[in-house]
């Protein structure tokens, strides 16, 4: 009997040896699309936030995340929890400013309030809705939520497999990147929001793609050899690993872009040649020379299914991204930095990165020499 052809077996064509290619109609697919919206993103864990960006209790964010508004607050017990941002009333956005600090959120459609429970506490014409029993029903929805290392997911459908189960082999490199100071890893505030005109995937495969780096990144590297990095260190060595749940890493060291944590480079300043020195050398008393270098000599760019990439490689910065439909996608990027670091530290970190990452960095394409 003919075996039963699954749905990836339409888009792909392999041996299993020798030849791996997809089509083309899969990037371009309306119906693919949506496909991987319900089987994808309404049931994978997604990154929501971190935890440096709900500090205080009563603080709260709100961004679109799998295409739908998301509220996250810590209430004033510590606890963080997420809801829908959408009033049960007629579905109305209720809290539009993207954070600040707050015990109660009123709907500015028909003034309809919640307490950071996602109850409705108050209503005008309250007496037209019934009883008490009546206007219970009548929350905001509550999202799953759950953090490994100050990194909170959230989930829009219940599901078996828990956010550590689900992150597998990933946790290890998440480790690696918050094992990089004893101080707290933070969200440096602000964010670059962007958007791609292509499909998703390819935003995907791209955050674990280090083939391209020579070619498209050319200007960049000419760049760090005129101002002192030796051409011969870019020939690094590295691996790329398949993590489980769809997730993957590329490592490679040594750094030539340099590490503020703990690598210096001609990027960064003379004078931090001694402080990242020293940050190496703490991390050996800490966790012993292998480790250290490990966690310091090697960049890595870990992608966690499906939309976050955490680029851990000349600073630390954590992209995510969602399809809008087939042919654009809309993608923010965050920068992270860690508590303890000097504002010499910080602004050199930030001026490293963006130099690459950010806005108008190097890291754009060109396709000219
Ligand atoms: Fe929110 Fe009516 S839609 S109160």
């Amino acid at each position: 009997m003919a075996k039963k052809m699954s749905e990836a077996d339409c888009f792909v064509r392999t041996d299993n040896q020798t030849y791996f290619q997809v089509d083309r109609r899969a990037y371009t697919s309306r119906a693919v699309w949506q496909r991987e919206l319900q089987c994808i993103f309404d049931v994978c864990w997604l990154y929501a936030c971190h935890a440096s960006e709900l500090v205080q209790n009563n603080s709260f964010l709100t961004r679109q995340i799998g295409g739908r508004p998301v509220l996250i607050l810590r209430d004033e017990h510590g606890q963080v929890r997420a809801f829908l941002n959408s009033c049960s009333h007629r579905g109305a956005v209720v809290c539009q400013e993207e954070r600040g600090e707050r015990r109660k959120f009123t709907c500015p459609y028909h003034g309809w309030s919640y307490n950071q429970k996602g109850e409705l506490v108050s209503m005008p014409g309250r007496d037209a809705y019934g009883d008490d029993k009546a206007t219970r029903r009548y929350r905001m929805m509550a999202l799953e939520l759950d953090n490994y290392r100050g990194f909170y997911f959230i989930r829009f459908s219940k599901g078996q497999r828990s956010l550590q189960a689900y992150l597998d082999g990933a946790c290890m490199y998440i480790n690696l990147i918050c094992d990089q100071s004893e101080a707290d890893l933070e969200i440096i505030p602000g964010s670059h929001r962007h958007a791609m005109h292509a499909n998703w995937k390819l935003l995907a495969e791209n955050g674990v793609d280090a083939y391209h780096l020579p070619i498209a990144h050319s200007r960049f590297l000419r760049w760090i050899d005129e101002i002192g990095t030796n051409p011969i260190s870019h020939k690094r060595t590295g691996v790329g690993l398949d993590l489980g749940n769809g997730h993957s890493v590329i490592t490679s060291g040594p750094p030539s872009t340099g590490r503020p944590i703990a690598h210096w480079s001609p990027l960064f300043p003379e004078e931090m040649k001694g402080v990242v020195k020293k940050r190496f050398n703490r991390l050996v008393d800490c966790f012993g020379e292998e480790r250290a270098r490990e966690i310091a000599k090697n960049n890595r760019s870990l992608f966690i299914f499906p939309n976050v990439v955490f680029n851990d490689i000349l600073g630390l910065n954590i992209r995510t991204f969602f399809p809008v439909s087939p042919d654009r996608v809309n993608i923010t990027v965050w920068g992270a930095g860690f508590g303890d670091e000097t504002s010499a530290e910080r602004e050199s970190r930030v001026s490293s990165l963006i130099s690459f990452i950010g806005p108008v960095g190097f890291g754009t394409p060109t396709l000219k020499s």
